[in-house]
């Protein structure tokens, strides 16, 4: 500003000024930009600060003029700053609402469901079959002893039937007294034991054998056992059960059949087999072109058995049956090999 500048100059200027950032200031479009404009408007090198300069070369008398019309304008930029800058904040959030929405009705990638492994879906399936047909769920160990295992099954020591199932055993108690249970026939032993007749119960569970991998024989199999005692239980009920479940299982155009065998808990004793689900009988390479695929085995209550539990066999009779779980797992969806069941490739389980 000249030497010459008056005091009513400066005022001029100061209102001026107000004049002229307040259009600047409407015309930021964004916050970052009224930074800018606030810095021109009242930073060190702005026009106001000029003023405060400039206000040395007026006369002194006339100083307190231009003071209040510099704080008049410094107060109005600043008022329109702020109620510009209110403005442009609403805005921002306005669009970044509407920008950043996040919208909870849009499905996402997602995970896919898993399912029960077949093994278990199999299990379940088969505890409603028998759960319909009137029976309770038994449980017992997988670590058993010798004499449940064995010797109350009427299989003493040396017998040869014991070689039938490669026994695993537990380096507890004496020698070969704690193994880990060949087959679920036990539980019939532990609930006999426990309960008087009527006894209608079946028990699943895990067993196990010293037998080697193959497409249908694996170290640690499951198994299902039924066992049944009444007063005049025959050989036509143990016939019509294992084929109820069958059906239940498999429908109705696949049957059971029997054959006589050896267990040294029943008497008499069988084996069954079923109708090959995959030629429904007419004989393939599964079925070894026979059409029967064995199941299981069977037979009415040794009276030894009930000897060993103190229930008099005058007075009841029963039968037990007892099969693989796996291996209708594997006929019903058709695996070929069992160890394809327990690999734990996700790919594979899924489908079944
Ligand atoms: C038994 O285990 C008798 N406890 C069955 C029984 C129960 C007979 C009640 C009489 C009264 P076995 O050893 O045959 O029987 O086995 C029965 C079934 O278990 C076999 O038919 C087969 O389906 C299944 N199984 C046996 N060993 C294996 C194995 N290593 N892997 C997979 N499944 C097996």
């Amino acid at each position: 500003m000249s030497s010459t500048t008056t005091a009513s100059d400066l005022v001029a200027s100061a209102e001026a000024l107000v004049e002229t950032g307040r259009k600047t200031i409407a015309d930021a479009g964004s916050l970052a930009e009224l930074d800018d404009v606030e810095r021109k408007l009242l930073g060190k090198a702005s026009p106001l600060n000029e003023i405060r300069e400039a206000i040395k070369s007026v006369d002194a008398s006339e100083r307190g003029a231009v003071g209040q019309a510099m704080g008049a304008a410094r107060e109005a930029l600043t008022e329109a700053l702020a109620a510009r800058r209110g403005g442009l904040s609403a805005a921002a959030r306005a669009a970044s609402l509407v920008h950043d929405r996040l919208d909870l009705t849009l499905g996402g990638s997602g995970y896919r469901r898993g399912h029960m492994h077949p093994v278990t879906r199999i299990w379940r399936e088969l505890e409603d079959v028998f759960v319909g047909l009137g029976y309770t769920i038994a449980e017992g160990p997988e670590v058993e002893t010798d004499w449940y295992n064995f010797e109350a099954l009427n299989f003493p020591p040396g017998h040869p039937a014991r070689a039938m199932q490669d026994t695993l055993y537990v380096k507890l108690g004496k020698p070969e007294e704690v193994l880990l249970r060949t087959h679920t026939s036990p539980v019939q032993v532990r609930v006999m034991e426990a309960r008087r007749p009527p006894i209608y119960v079946v028990a699943l569970g895990r067993t196990f054998r010293r037998d080697t991998l193959d497409a249908r024989h694996s170290p640690v199999f499951h198994q299902i056992e039924c066992l049944t005692v009444d007063r005049g239980i025959t050989l036509g009920d143990l016939l019509g059960t294992v084929e109820a479940f069958i059906h239940a299982l498999f429908g109705p155009n696949i049957s059971a059949r029997f054959n006589p065998s050896f267990f040294p808990f029943t008497e008499p004793s069988v084996e069954f087999s079923m109708t090959c689900v995959f030629c429904e009988g007419a004989g393939c390479a599964v079925c070894s072109r026979t059409g029967w695929v064995e199941l299981g085995g069977a037979g009415m209550v040794d009276p030894k058995v009930f000897e060993a539990v103190g229930i008099d066999s005058e007075e009841f009779t029963g039968f037990a049956f007892g099969f693989g779980i796996d291996r209708v797992v594997q006929l019903l969806y058709g695996v070929d090999h069992v160890k394809n069941l327990w690999d734990g490739d996700v790919r594979f389980a899924a489908q079944l």
